[in-house]
């Protein structure tokens, strides 16, 4: 089975999409939700809890797993595919959430660096809401100025959306925060019209609809969702060694590091069936939980 892994629900968003477009793969989805949310943390506890959901997951006897989650992908994900993986687990694989966006950002394959096709294209605007460590790692702007010099980036960060969304917060209180936000981020264009906007944490799906009542309407949103998706799908087409398939196909197994009976409860908003969360066995229950 696959694997996805994020802070919390935000994976969800990510999952639902992966199971319409691959509904015979089995997937085994892991939030951290005694730690989340992952924003506000340090780059050095944000590397360290990605890795131990890693190898809870590859415990579980997933070879593949994807970083559901752009806060862990931004900050963890190429330390461990150059430093962790090739010591430890050879021959797994660990895939994050940004390379998806960046590449239809690009027009372009990963693998294929920026040329003249890139400048041939108009210029464009493009606005990041994300986290403020992913805003902070700068991976979205670093990638995105190598791969489509063309486009010119605006983030912005929203600390505590990731949370309020995480724990059920009223679009009461979302939607005011989503349009200070967005406006905070329009105020900083310096003229430029923005063009498209990445929902660059897997949270905010859920309040997509927030983002595009504040967005001017011509913005066009790029669905992350969606995007990695049809990435995934891509890759295991290239890569048939990597599906597995479990006993029951289609088979969604849930695990928390935090309250099961709550992580169930609340995933009903993110993902359209109901989820029976399961604690980690003991033995792969080395997330440590942080203050
Ligand atoms: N959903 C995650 C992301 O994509 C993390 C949000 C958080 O835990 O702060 O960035």
């Amino acid at each position: 089975m696959i694997g996805l892994f994020d802070s919390g629900h935000g994976g969800l968003t990510i999952l639902d999409a992966l199971h319409r477009r691959l509904p015979r793969q089995g997937f085994i989805y892991l939030g951290d939700h005694a730690n989340a949310p992952y924003g506000q943390r340090s780059f050095d506890e944000i590397y360290e809890l990605t890795q131990q959901g890693v190898a809870a997951l590859f415990g579980l006897g997933c070879t593949l797993v994807i970083l559901a989650c752009n806060t862990a992908a931004a900050v963890a994900l190429r330390r461990l595919q150059q430093e962790w993986l090739p010591h430890h687990f050879p021959h797994h694989r660990c895939l994050g959430v940004l390379v998806p966006m960046i590449e239809e950002i690009a027009h372009n394959p990963w693998h294929a660096s920026a040329d003249a096709s890139d400048w041939a294209r108009a210029p464009e605007t493009l606005g990041v809401f994300a986290t403020r460590a992913t805003v902070a790692s700068g991976a979205y702007v670093h990638e995105v100025a190598k791969r489509a010099p063309r486009v010119r980036i605006f983030q912005q960060a929203c600390p505590d959306l990731a949370g309020m969304i995480e724990a059920g917060a009223d679009a009461t209180l979302i939607r005011p925060m989503v349009a200070r936000y967005t406006g905070e981020l329009l105020a900083r264009l310096e003229g430029a019209t923005l063009d498209s906007v990445v929902l660059g944490c897997t949270h905010y799906p859920l309040v997509e609809h927030l983002f595009r009542a504040a967005l001017p309407e011509n913005v066009r949103l790029l669905s992350q969702p969606q995007r990695t998706a049809e990435a995934l799908t891509a890759y295991l087409f290239r890569h048939p060694e990597m599906k597995r398939f479990g006993p029951l196909p289609g088979e969604i197994r849930a695990y928390t590091t935090g309250d099961p009976d709550l992580a169930g409860q609340l995933a009903s908003r993110f993902f359209p069936r109901h989820l029976a969360f399961q604690p980690l066995p003991n033995q792969l229950h080395r997330i440590r939980t942080h203050a």
